[in-house]
């Protein structure tokens, strides 16, 4: 089987792709368990490891990661019962499951305080309203220390323009409210953006460490701090991948200085989405139709944004290697990768801005399968109805085994939510 695969990211090879093609139909969303599991394994220095799942919410993955002693943290009401629903307990592990936001609607208000699920708050008035109902509950108070970093302006958490934490000289105003309610305090919490670099990594510890001191100062106690995720991945042949040994030991030594100020032992947690699974996942399309247009050849395949929305969304690059149908070696080119839906957007080779970007990559002819990789991360998480086009299966493949782990939606289903 001819295959040119222009980045290696997954350990599945064009044969055994073909193979969950054929059987699964396209496009189709596949996950690799060995890679999340030596994901998992990468980050075992940290006390916890919390799975942030908005990156990849399905239950067997989260299940997955249960099992392999990862927490779990979640953003919506239907995020907690994804959790729960993967047997993450509270009852029995008060700490499974954090919810972590920057307001409280008023059913998940009602799901946080009847599973007692602590709390990551990014606004003071969600510790008032919590504080109302359910006095003694378990808080964490995230911090917006001021700056922030992402690999797009919509994924910086952090800053005057982000809408995210408690802003930092609010902190004393928070540990009030946190004071005044009786709420139990566990931890600070720092998520300052997807992508963070080293450079400014010490600059996010250097701000942790103040506010355990003010928090300290302002006579409170605290049982552990979060780095947040933001843990990059190599998306781009010759990237590097994050150095997890460094990383690990810039935070330790930050905890280290918190405890000196606390004058006991901190946990430190850790709370990645991207790392943990975007190298396991990879979407197959196939190619359905060729055109030309002008300079630019397109290639049309059966997955557009509402599958894989991070092209459109922030200009990322996912590579793309093709599968030939006939076995047959193609011919070098510059090709346009673009999807179904009526919308010029909906490109999967494009920069930041929505100009479209022909890729090197091999002639592709209608009926060969082209492999998107990289996309266990907020590929199926952020996936939409547009166009009326039902959800794409899932598969799960552990070693020799596969598995749908999410059935393929239907139209009638679509349908049948409007049937009133
Ligand atoms: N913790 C908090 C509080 C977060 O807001 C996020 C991501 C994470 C952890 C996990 O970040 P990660 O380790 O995955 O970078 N849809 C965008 C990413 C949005 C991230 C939002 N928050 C993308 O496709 O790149």
């Amino acid at each position: 089987m001819a295959a040119i695969f222009q980045k290696a990211a997954t350990m599945l090879n064009p044969t055994r792709l073909t193979d969950l093609a054929h059987r699964y139909g396209t496009p189709l969303w596949v996950y690799e368990a060995a890679t999340i599991r030596q994901r998992i394994a990468d980050l075992q220095r940290f006390d916890t490891v919390r799975f942030a799942q908005k990156a990849c919410s399905n239950t067997h993955i989260l299940r997955l990661m249960r099992e392999a002693g990862v927490k779990v943290d979640a953003v919506s009401r239907g995020e907690i019962l994804r959790a729960l629903a993967a047997g993450f307990d509270p009852a029995s592990t008060p700490d499974a499951i954090v919810f972590t936001a920057d307001l409280l609607d008023r059913a998940t208000l009602d799901t946080v305080v009847e599973h007692r699920v602590p709390v990551n708050a990014g606004s003071i008035d969600m510790l008032e309203q919590l504080g109302a109902v359910s006095p003694g509950h378990p808080v964490w108070l995230r911090i917006n220390p001021g700056f922030g970093h992402g690999h797009s302006n919509k994924t910086n958490t952090g800053g005057e323009h982000s809408k995210h934490g408690i802003w930092h000289s609010e902190l004393r105003a928070a540990l009030d409210a946190v004071r005044k309610h009786g709420l139990q305090l566990v931890g600070l919490h720092m998520h300052i953006g997807s992508g963070v670099d080293y450079g400014h990594l010490s600059q996010v510890c250097g701000a942790m460490v103040q506010l355990v001191r003010e928090t300290r100062a302002a006579g409170h106690d605290l049982h552990a701090i979060s780095a947040g995720g933001g843990l990059s991945i190599p998306y781009k042949d010759g990237e590097a991948s994050i150095d997890t040994e460094h990383y690990f030991g810039l935070w330790d030594a930050a905890r280290r200085e918190a405890e000196a100020v606390l004058g006991h032992p901190l946990q430190l947690e850790i709370e990645p989405g991207r790392y943990l699974v975007a190298e396991a996942g990879c979407l197959i399309s196939e190619v359905r139709a060729t055109k030309q247009a002008g300079s630019n050849h397109f290639v049309l395949v059966d997955a557009g944004f509402n599958e894989l929305m991070r092209p459109a969304m922030y200009g990322s690059y996912h590579g793309i290697s093709l599968i030939a149908h006939d076995g047959a070696e193609r011919p070098a080119g510059h090709s346009v990768v673009a999807g179904p839906l009526c919308e010029s957007g909906d490109v999967f080779t494009q920069g930041d801005g929505g100009v479209v970007l022909p890729r090197a990559l091999p002639r592709a002819e209608v009926g060969d399968l082209l492999i998107l990789h990289n996309t266990g991360a907020y590929g199926a998480s952020m996936s939409s109805n547009y166009n009326s086009r039902p959800l794409i299966a899932e598969v799960l493949v552990d070693g020799d085994t596969d598995r749908l782990i999410r059935r393929r939606q239907t139209v009638e289903e679509l349908l049948a939510l409007e049937a009133l």
